[in-house]
């Protein structure tokens, strides 16, 4: 357990993995400053908040290595220092629970993603030497009891508006780490959307593992999706963007896609993962849709909005997958030109039905997958990319770069903008003609700005 056995003062909140896990170390870090706790960094914080990510081996053993390396603190000269409080929150402590403390003693505290509200009250008994341990699922929400969003410090902001998931895709934990399907009340999100608005939010992310599988009721008690909420986020002044991630293509509905056509303040990117081009692979990952009606969803939302651009996830070297498989998966990316899309070499989860099925992949044939799926994705990247030089177009300024003078911004179409112009500042939203377009960032020149 801790050493000094007194209550930590300072903290740091590190997050591992999806954006859900930036929203709810975000939340964490408002509590804890809530709570008289400033924030520092890792190598000198009294109490350490690692926020961890399941979803693969990888990312679920880097926090035994973070935990040992706190453990080991150093200050500037070398000399060892008294190691933090250390707590484990997110997806690892929801999984692994008390198997972690019996394999890293020096952990304090383990939170699950649900029961990150109850923080203080265990930072609490941890300094009073007790390791503390809350992996509940409450039927209450977190949220209530979670204070008021703080003033932001960027212009862009994550509001999570549904949590968990029941489709149960063969290979994934999150059902099992997050638990159920459940979309959080109307007015709590509108409200929260209206204060980080307040706060200096310009642009809205909407989060959920499934999020356009969103529903409830509006003021006047009518049912709702996604679409309308959007719509809701929409009339709030000094808002100038929405976005929405991570989407179920069968959820993917025509008020939502109706949305993209109208909603100005809707932006034209779609994170739709497909994971694979295979119908067989696609049925034994129990996905529910087969690559034609991952075809027809994006056809209708290109027909809605042309200039849309398309995200995806994909797993290469699920058990079975043949060299003809993941051809069909070549041949679904081609079609789909992505401007972007993210994908992983299958890693067996433990609880999951994949992780026990036959034909495991062999290591070398997922290495070779993967590299040529990633090659054929930049390859699209950079077509989209060059396809937008010339554009006259938005970016929303977010940080600094790494020249004298750059800032950092996203377009529309959620690409990486650079610009260099001595008048320009973060969270301005600026209009710019794109300049030049690398495979992974673009650079622009300003020649105006939208009204605050
Ligand atoms: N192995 C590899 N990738 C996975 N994903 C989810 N579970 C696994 C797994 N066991 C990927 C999927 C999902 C993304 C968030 O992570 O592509 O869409
Ligand atoms: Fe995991 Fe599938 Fe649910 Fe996505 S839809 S969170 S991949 S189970």
């Amino acid at each position: 357990m801790i050493d000094t056995r007194q209550n930590p003062r300072t903290f740091h909140v590190k997050s591992f993995g999806c954006q859900m896990n930036v929203y709810d170390g975000e939340r964490m870090a408002e509590l804890l400053a809530g709570q008289g706790l400033s924030e520092v960094g890792a190598d000198t914080a009294d109490l350490v908040v690692l926020n961890t990510c399941h979803i693969r081996e990888k990312a679920a053993e880097k926090v035994y290595s973070d935990i040992g390396r706190l453990a080991k603190r150093e200050d500037a000269e070398g000399n060892r220092i008294a190691r933090p409080m250390i707590a484990v929150a997110g997806c690892v402590a929801q999984a692994e629970g008390g198997e972690i403390p019996r394999r890293a003693p020096q952990v304090d505290i383990v939170v699950g993603p649900q029961a990150y509200h109850r923080l203080p009250a265990m930072v609490a008994d941890a300094a009073a030497g007790k390791r503390a341990l809350d992996t509940d699922m409450p039927a209450a929400s977190k949220f209530g009891a979670l204070p008021d969003r703080a003033r932001r410090r960027s212009p862009g902001a994550f509001l999570t508006v549904q949590e968990g998931c029941d489709k149960f895709c063969t290979y994934c934990v999150v059902p099992y780490t997050r638990g159920a399907e459940i979309s959080r009340p109307w007015s709590a999100i509108v409200d929260e959307a209206r204060a980080l608005v307040d706060g200096g939010a310009r642009e809205i992310t909407l989060l959920g593992q499934n999020v356009n599988a969103w529903e409830g009721e509006d003021e006047k008690g009518q049912r709702q999706g996604l679409d309308g909420l959007i719509r809701a986020l929409d009339r709030i002044e000094g808002l100038a963007r929405i976005r929405y991630t991570t989407s179920h293509p069968n959820d993917m509905r025509e008020g939502l896609i109706r949305a993209h056509a109208e909603v100005e303040k809707l932006m034209p990117f779609l994170h739709l993962p497909v994971q694979s081009g295979s119908d067989r692979i696609l049925k034994a990952m129990n996905r529910s849709h087969d690559a034609a009606s991952y075809r027809a969803v994006i056809a209708r939302v290109r027909a809605a909005r042309p200039d849309i651009a398309l995200s995806g996830d994909f797993i290469v070297g699920f058990p079975g997958e043949t060299d003809a498989e993941f051809e069909e998966t070549l041949a679904l990316v081609s079609e789909a030109r992505y401007a972007q899309a993210y994908s992983f070499k299958y890693s067996p989860r433990a609880g999951t039905p994949a992780a026990t099925m036959a034909d495991q992949i062999a290591p070398a044939v997922m290495d070779e997958r993967l590299q040529r799926l990633q090659a054929a994705i930049n390859a699209d990247q950079h077509a989209f990319n060059q396809a937008t030089v010339g554009r006259h177009t938005s970016v929303l300024l977010e940080r600094k770069g790494k020249l004298p003078g750059q800032l950092i911004g996203k377009s529309p179409w959620l690409q990486s903008v650079h610009v260099v112009d001595p008048t320009a500042a973060i969270g301005d939203l600026v209009e710019v003609e794109i300049a030049r377009a690398g495979p992974n960032s673009l650079s622009a020149v300003l020649f105006g700005r939208q009204a605050a």
